[in-house]
């Protein structure tokens, strides 16, 4: 059972020509609707005053643990209007709820019950359901947080109170300019995540110590950073916000490859998704790994055809052009691939209701 909301309308709501103006061409995480939910915990109370309110700054004390030892973590999901009814619907909520749980396990801070995290996300959505986006491909994001609140500098202790938030984002696509194919900078400097460290949870902390990675792949002149394994570097892992997918081989004998979840990458709920929809469209799927230098003669040799990644942001992205400091390659014709396309277009349309969802995937916000 979730715990009971004290709903406080907004009394300042966008004005709605202002909000149509805004939706219109909205960037990726760059607005936000009218209202937020909050809900905290201490010991003594566990989960306990939980609110829809108005979306604002929060004040915090500068000696709040959160700003130290980044003890916080989020989820990612979104919400999509459907062309056909207007309603509204979000992807596999409750596999964000687990994923959620899980990270707040390695970060030693309290879940949250998954009913009341999908109950966070219904409210929110619903109060600003006029914020959820029309337009093809957009989409309202979600964004639920959990950050360590108590004062004070000690560090043997994880937190002793935490402050949960759900805040909302109309988004139009990740990655601007369509489906076009990103290139990617193997990095073979820094590393994501070590074993036993927190690469499987969608901690801040991760994220802090790739923009490092992310800036040179930037200056090698491409999009994003592939991430290698701590030891070797030389084991593909993911890149910095997305799963990545290897395709072998083309027309009936296709088959994709996705890098085992090793407890060093994030366990994606669209890699997921696509591991059992690739299957179902006649292409066998499966976890393994590929190095490096496999990536690079499997692409000499024409065995590897296609490569993609996938995320809730990224959805399903065509990987272009490959480099690393032992030299560069192209995939393919660096053009976006059909099983890359195919797979692309059948998740959207179950996110978008225009494909049935035979696994219950969709869930409707009243
Ligand atoms: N890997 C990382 C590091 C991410 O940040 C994300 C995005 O959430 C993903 C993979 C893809 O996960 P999902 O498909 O659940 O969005
Ligand atoms: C997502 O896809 O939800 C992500 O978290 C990726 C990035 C924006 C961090």
């Amino acid at each position: 059972m979730s715990i009971e909301f004290d709903i406080r309308l907004s009394d300042h709501r966008t004005p709605a020509d202002e909000r149509e103006r805004l939706l219109e061409n909205p960037g990726f995480g760059q607005i936000f609707t009218d209202h937020m939910i909050t809900i905290r915990w201490d010991a003594e109370h566990g989960w306990h005053d939980a609110r829809l309110e108005a979306y604002a700054p929060l004040t915090l004390d500068p000696a709040t643990a959160v700003f130290h030892y980044a003890q916080e973590l989020f989820e990612g999901l979104k919400a999509y209007r459907r062309a056909d009814d207007g309603s509204i619907v979000a992807f596999r909520p409750y596999a964000n709820a687990a994923r959620f749980n899980a990270s707040c396990e390695r970060m030693a801070m309290p879940p949250v019950p998954e009913e009341t995290f999908v109950r966070s996300l219904e409210l929110l959505v619903d109060a600003d359901r006029d914020w959820v986006p029309t337009q093809e491909g957009h989409s309202l994001y979600l964004r639920p947080f959990i950050i360590a609140t108590q004062r004070g500098l000690g560090v043997n202790s994880p937190s002793s109170s935490y402050l949960f938030i759900v805040i909302a984002s109309p988004s139009a696509a990740y990655f601007t300019g369509g489906i076009k194919p990103v290139s990617v900078w193997l990095s073979e400097e820094y590393t994501r995540a070590a074993p036993g460290g927190t690469g499987a949870a969608k901690c801040g902390g991760n994220y802090a110590a790739a923009f490092v990675a992310q800036a040179q792949a930037v200056k090698e002149g491409c999009d994003q950073v592939v991430w290698l394994d701590a030891n070797e570097h030389r084991w593909v892992e993911e890149m910095g916000g997305m799963n990545l997918f290897f395709v072998y081989g083309s027309g009936a004998e296709a088959r994709v490859m996705t890098p085992s979840l090793t407890g060093t990458l994030l366990p994606g709920i669209t890699r997921d998704s696509l591991l059992k929809l690739a299957p179902d469209l006649g292409v066998p799927a499966a976890e393994g790994r590929i190095s490096t230098d496999q990536w690079r003669e499997g692409n000499a040799s024409g065995e590897l055809t296609e490569v993609f990644a996938c995320g809730t942001a990224a959805v399903i992205t065509p990987v272009g052009r490959v480099k690393s400091a032992k030299g560069e390659w192209l995939i393919g014709s660096g053009e976006p691939g059909p099983v890359t396309m195919r797979l692309r277009e059948e998740l959207v349309g179950i996110q978008y209701g225009d494909r049935p969802d035979p696994y219950g995937w969709i869930h409707k916000i009243a």
